[in-house]
């Protein structure tokens, strides 16, 4: 049996990753004005990926039999600084996403609750491989520094992008 605690950091859970979906859309809204048009795709795309967790989730609270809360969302922060700003806000982002997982992890350990438990490994390596990208792109800006041949090429890169959920 899942206690209410349990239960409400689930619910809080689905809430941050639509928390998150807006943020992201928010840096990809920032991103477009700033001309890069390829970095705001990007962004566009992890927005789509943080709703897509956000469902994942509330369908996992659904089918334990439970009711999934959607709550009012805080508004994003709207002015990153710079390009390379709003990525080094992702990483910042996903670092916290992190520490809540992991939290609620702690939770489902106490509770001895092994779906929970299973279901949230998936989030787990979702993490490592969400700061691993941001990680990785905020290495390119630090290569590229001010050369705008390089964050031209930086922007198309990440104009490839596309987000498709896992079959
Ligand atoms: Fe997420």
């Amino acid at each position: 049996m899942m206690s209410e605690k349990l239960l409400s950091a689930l619910n809080e859970q689905i809430n941050h990753e639509f928390e998150a979906a807006n943020l992201y859309l928010s840096m990809a809204a920032y991103c477009a004005k700033e001309g890069f048009a390829g970095c705001s795709n990007f962004f566009v795309a992890q927005a789509a990926e943080e709703r897509f967790h956000g469902m994942k989730i509330l369908h996992f609270v659904n089918e334990l039999g439970k009711k999934a809360v959607i709550a009012g969302l805080p508004g994003p922060q709207q002015d990153f600084g710079s390009v390379k700003g709003a990525f080094e806000a992702a990483l910042k982002h996903e670092m916290k996403v992190t520490d809540l997982i992991n939290r609620i992890l702690d939770l489902a350990h106490g509770e001895k609750h092994y779906a929970t438990i299973s279901f949230l490994q998936w989030f787990v390596d979702e993490q490592v491989e969400e700061e691993g990208s941001f990680h990785e792109i905020l290495d390119k800006f630090e290569i590229i520094g001010e050369s705008r041949s390089g964050l031209y090429l930086l922007d198309k890169e990440l104009g490839a992008r596309k987000f498709s959920p896992e079959a």
